[in-house]
């Protein structure tokens, strides 16, 4: 029996176009197999009128960043009764706003990088806030929007250049500060409420901001497995998990870390991860002798609706 499946990708987020390049390979991929019906779709004002007449029994949700991973979309999705993959409304949420997750992850003793909230008019003036970050968080710090991806609008800030580079994310009505921990970077992907594997990424930049995550010239070296001992990548792993598990996430999630003097920062959980070739998910099921064909299949099989 063929299934008739609607892939969602493009949207209105910066990633926009990582999320087009991820549909194409998801496509080609499943075109292989005999059993599916396929059409990719950019969801603009037409989105439930081409729902309805396509009628998929699934919608594969390829979309990232507002309004494709923030529970938006899935709420339109839950309302016309359409199985879709990947996180539901409430943990896309939640998952997507680096504060409330950060709160969640508090109150649940994950450790996450110390921050606050920074609204352009809260700190009468930038003398006050250099010194609120000198004494609360000391440089360098990072800021960062609270519900963007990709690393987008993501600045490590030393003292001499943080004024600058806060006017760049003036866009914003509130963003995090957070403290700069150093170490290593580390992501871990579950999938089907259980851990699939980890991947340490080595940015020959600065850090691994949007040209080391999507330009292969960038040369970001990835390493798998992870050198880590078997007790703390039970650890790092076994946080992921339960970031996943009190999210009430669905599907497939990445959570990013540092690893810092012994200690795993978890900075967030992205409930709908990259899927490109150059994407880690993917690479990390590989390494599990999952394919990317059958990484999707399983995604898919996970697909459903609030009962
Ligand atoms: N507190 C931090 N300390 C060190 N590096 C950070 C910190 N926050 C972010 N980064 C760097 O910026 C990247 C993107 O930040 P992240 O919070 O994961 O946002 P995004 O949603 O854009 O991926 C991280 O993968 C990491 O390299
Ligand atoms: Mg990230």
């Amino acid at each position: 029996m063929t299934e008739r499946l609607l892939i969602l990708a493009g949207g209105y987020s910066k990633e926009k176009e990582i999320s087009l390049k991820t549909a194409k390979s998801v496509y080609s991929e499943l075109l292989k197999e005999k059993k599916y019906k396929l059409k990719i779709l950019n969801p603009d004002g037409q989105f439930i009128k081409v729902l309805r007449k396509y009628n998929p029994d699934i919608v594969l949700n390829l979309l990232h960043g507002r309004y494709g991973e923030d529970g938006y979309i899935q709420s339109i999705l839950e309302t016309e009764r359409v199985k879709y993959t990947h996180s539901g409304v409430l943990a896309s949420s939640l998952a997507i706003d680096k504060e409330i997750s950060k709160l969640i992850f508090i109150k649940n003793k994950i450790l996450t990088p110390k921050y606050f909230k920074y609204k352009s008019n809260n700190f009468s003036n930038k003398k006050k806030l250099l010194q609120h970050i000198n004494k609360s968080l000391g440089f360098p710090i990072v800021i960062k929007p609270l519900n963007e991806g990709s690393s987008v609008n993501v600045y490590i800030c030393k003292k001499n250049n943080f004024l600058r580079n806060l006017k760049k994310l003036k866009e914003y009505g509130e963003i995090l500060i957070e403290k700069y921990i150093p170490g290593r970077e580390i992501q871990v992907a579950i999938l089907s409420g259980k851990i699939l594997g980890a991947i340490e990424l080595k940015p020959k930049r600065k850090f691994y901001d949007y040209e080391a995550k999507y330009n292969p010239k960038a040369k970001t070296e990835h390493l798998i497995p992870v050198a880590l001992t078997r007790a703390q990548y039970k650890r790092i792993t076994n946080i992921a998990l339960k970031a996943h598990k009190i999210l009430k996430c669905r599907g497939v999630t990445r959570s990013d870390f540092r690893f810092f003097k012994g200690k795993f920062y978890l900075l967030e959980t992205n409930t709908q991860p990259g899927m490109t070739s150059l994407s880690l998910v993917p690479e990390i099921a590989k390494f599990n002798n999952i394919t990317f064909k059958n990484l999707i299949k399983k995604i898919l099989e996970d697909a459903s609706i609030n009962k």
